[in-house]
């Protein structure tokens, strides 16, 4: 049995937490700054780094005191993300380990998410197709194996979170944008107006979002009595649509076994339904909590580094762009 406290701090959220083996999970605190950074209407580097700073000493102590035994490895986020924030989960995870002489373990964000689908689902496994897809990023990797990746495609302007995001300002809805449109959409038409859907006849793996965002832009501009709601459902069934045809797109070509789905926009329910109707493998996707970033998927994936013997050392420092293959 292997215990490992995470930290995860790359954005908005500090999470800590205690993973056993990869999967299950012992104990699991988020604190979201999202109420802080709203009135903005978007992540303010500056003020995020100092929330994780106050809060994050606390966490830990909580954290600890919810497991009896010892901690076999402490990981956290190195990157990608805001310099800053990174900063303060990274230094504190490697301070500790130094102390307790324990090895560390610096995780990928990304592979974070990818390694969300194991947590409490013992009938995940690679190899897999990952449709990745948050605030920062749209991508199709081909996961051959644990460490093992291949990005297919990616989005080549805004991701598709960010979309939400910026459409949920457009319509004068709250951030972030992906619940707030969710819950407009749900009492609006989604046939109400045929947005774009990005990239849809292009032979590759790619997505584009800004177009999309345009649009919505330009059709509320012109037609300033169209419905809120209206227009929620129908972005909101275009933004899933491109999902949907460009991951059956990717398993086609892959002939992948299983998809794994994970990232902030993996919580939204029509994109989740249609998963579960329209692709014909197991689809693997983590429960709504696990979806926005959190320290368990940080455990997760640190836990097969640790086995792997992928270790980091005190002279690890944060990178704000890392990349994943
Ligand atoms: O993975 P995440 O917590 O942070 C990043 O790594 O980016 O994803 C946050 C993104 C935001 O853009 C948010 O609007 C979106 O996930 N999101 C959703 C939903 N819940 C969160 N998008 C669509 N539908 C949702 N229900
Ligand atoms: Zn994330």
């Amino acid at each position: 049995m292997t215990r490992i406290l995470a930290f995860e701090s790359s954005c908005d959220e500090t999470g800590v937490a205690i993973v056993e083996d990869g999967t299950k999970i012992i104990a699991n605190h988020i604190i979201s700054q999202i109420d802080i950074h709203r009135e903005y209407g978007g992540v303010v580097p500056e003020i995020a780094s100092r929330k994780h700073t106050e809060v994050i000493s606390q966490m830990t102590q909580k954290v600890l005191a919810e497991h009896e035994g010892r901690i076999d490895a402490i990981a956290a986020t190195r990157g990608p993300g805001l310099m800053g924030s990174l900063l303060v989960g990274l230094s504190f995870a490697k301070a500790l380990a130094y102390s307790w002489n324990i090895p560390f373990v610096p995780v990928h964000h990304l592979e974070g998410h990818i390694f969300s689908v194991f947590l409490n689902d013992s009938t995940a496994e690679f190899p897999a197709l990952a449709l990745l897809v948050s605030g920062g990023h749209t991508s199709l990797i081909g996961c051959a194996a644990a460490h093992d990746y291949e990005i297919l495609g990616s989005t080549r302007d805004d991701a598709v979170g960010e979309c939400f995001d910026k459409v949920a300002r457009l319509l004068k809805l709250s951030y972030p944008g992906g619940p707030s449109i969710q819950a407009a959409a749900e009492t609006g038409n989604a046939s109400a107006i045929t947005f774009p859907r990005g990239l849809a006849k292009s032979n590759d793996l790619d997505f584009s979002y800004s177009g999309l965002k345009t649009a919505v832009l330009y059709a509320i501009r012109d037609d300033p009595g169209l419905l809120t709601n209206d227009v929620a459902a129908s972005f909101q069934e275009a933004a899933v649509d491109v999902l949907l045809l460009k991951t059956k797109k990717a398993l086609a070509q892959t002939r992948a076994p299983r998809l794994f789905v994970a990232g902030g926009v993996a919580a939204n329910t029509l994109l989740r339904a249609r998963l579960s109707e329209e692709i014909d493998v197991p689809v693997h996707m983590p429960a709504l909590d696990l979806c926005i970033d959190n320290a368990a998927m940080i455990g997760a994936a640190a836990h097969s580094r640790f086995v792997h013997g992928m270790l980091g050392d005190i002279s690890c420092t944060p990178e704000p762009g890392m990349t994943l293959a």
